[in-house]
Formats: structure tokens, sequence, C-alpha cells
């Protein structure tokens, strides 16, 4: 169980996360949305230990994760916002690579990296190197990443950014299938129908404050609204949206 009690991260003078506590139980899904800056990726990081917060704690199984940040990490999947690889290595090369720092036997790791690659529709690039690939088919070999050691905590920070329909359909059931294995799941992103579809647990951020949280159905049912997205709408949304968008498109003219 992922506890977090109080968590606050400033950066300098910047607020970025106010104050947040939640608890993440195996067989839940804990959606994280809001709107850019808003708050997602600095509770990511929070939670997956690479950040330590101003105030709070994130506890796993009752102890400070930073108490414990190898083993911690040791049973963490994650799924990073930028998808930073080793350019010059090919997807097998990087997905043994992690294998090996994973500490998995290397039999395992070739025989899940060849599911892997099969199952994304990676198999003609294995021996591509990744400087290659489009940024759906990185995204791709760091999902494979995060999930190749059977993480019992899979933390995933907009995993679905510039993954194609198909892609994003397989990531949905795959979410929804760890959950029911028991992970533990954490999903940053800002797609309301994502979430909406993939969470049993929503906390939408707004300026680094909870402004919502719930699960998805209360959340919906509280508002009275038909989805999410309403509820998002009504939250986290500035009113002047189509304006903006018209003021942008027209600075060129200017
Ligand atoms: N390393 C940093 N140094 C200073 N400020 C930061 C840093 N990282 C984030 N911030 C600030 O913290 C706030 C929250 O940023 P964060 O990256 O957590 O947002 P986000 O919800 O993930 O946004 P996005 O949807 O764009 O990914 C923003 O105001 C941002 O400018
Ligand atoms: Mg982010």
């Amino acid at each position: 169980m992922l506890t977090v009690q109080g968590l606050r991260k400033s950066y300098g003078g910047v607020q970025a996360l106010r104050e947040l506590s939640f608890t993440a139980t195996p067989g839940r899904v804990i959606g994280l949305l809001g709107p850019n800056g808003s708050g997602k990726s600095t509770t990511i990081n929070l939670l997956t230990g690479l950040m330590r917060p101003s105030a709070g704690t994130v506890c796993w199984q009752g102890v400070d994760i930073h108490q414990q940040l190898v083993a911690y990490q040791a049973l963490l999947g994650y799924v990073p916002e930028e998808p930073r690889l080793y350019a010059y290595l090919t997807a097998v090369e990087y997905l043994t690579l992690v294998g090996g720092l994973r500490d998995l036997d290397g039999t395992i790791v070739a025989r899940r990296v060849d599911r892997f690659l099969e199952l994304f529709g990676l198999e003609t690039d294995r021996y591509s190197p990744l400087s290659s690939f489009s940024k759906g088919m990185r995204q791709k070999v760091l999902i494979s990443a995060a999930l190749l050691h059977d993480p019992q905590v899979v933390i995933l920070d907009e995993p679905d950014s510039g993954l194609d329909v198909a892609s994003t359909l397989m990531l949905r059931s795959a979410v929804r299938t760890l959950a029911q294995a028991g992970k533990t799941v954490v999903y940053s992103s800002h797609v309301l129908d994502m979430v909406e579809k993939v969470c049993t647990d929503v906390i939408i951020l707004h300026h680094g404050t909870v402004v919502a949280q719930d699960s998805v159905a209360r959340l919906r049912e509280l508002s009275k609204a038909p989805s999410l997205e309403a509820v998002f709408a009504t939250l986290a949304v500035d009113d002047n949206v189509d304006a903006t968008g018209r003021s942008i498109a027209e600075v060129g003219t200017l």
C-alpha cells in the first residue's frame, strides 16, 4: 500500500504541489489529472522517490520510501514524462540493459523482450537504433522497460503520449489488467477520457492544489455531470480557452 501524507513541493518560490494526501491500494488505479503545470509530474517524481518532498511523506507498506529507496525502486515500474533513451542502442539492447540492471535472468529478459516487441509491433525495428524511433515507438519501449520486471507499483507519467489509437486502447487494457493482478497503479494524464476509462480514483490538480479527489464514479455523481470531462471543465479549465486559441493563431499576423 502506498500512503501519501501531506505532500508538498516547492521549487524556489514556486509552490508546485501544495498539499496532497491519498492511499493507493493494490487493484486501484489512481488518476492524476490536471492541466499543464498543475503539478502532475512533480507528484509523480515524489512518488518514485526521484525527488524529495518539501514536506510530507510517501510511505510504502508503512515505511517512508526514502528509508528503503533501493528496495522500493526495485519493485517500481516507472514511465517518465520524457522518453530519454540511449540513442545508439537498439530496442533489444536497451531493454536487455534494463533487465540486467533489474537483476533479471538473461533468458527471462530475452523472452520478455521478444514478447514486448511482438505485442507492440516493433519486431522489424528490433535492430534499429533508438534514435531512429518515432515518438510513439519510443513510448512503447519505455512502457516495456517499466513492465519488464513485473513491478508491484506502476507509476505512469502521461504514458499515452504519442501513442496511436490502437496502442492507446492496448495500454488502457494493460493498465486495467495490471490493477486486476493486484498492482498499485498511479496514472498521470491530461486526457480526460483516458482517466475516466482506466482509473478507479481521480485526483484533479490545478496550480498545485487538489481541486477534487474521489472515486471516478462518485465524482461524476457528485457533480451531476454526465462525464468527468464536465467535472474537469467546471473545476480546472479557464473560461477563455477559445478566445486564447484564436489569439495564438493570430500572433503571426501582428
Ligand atoms: N525543476 C523545476 N524547477 C522549477 N520549477 C519547476 C520544476 N519542475 C516543475 N516546475 C514548476 O512546477 C509547476 C508544476 O509542474 P509539473 O511539471 O509538475 O506540471 P505537470 O502537471 O506535470 O504539467 P504538464 O501537463 O505540462 O506535464 C509548474 O509551475 C512548473 O513550472
Ligand atoms: Mg508533466
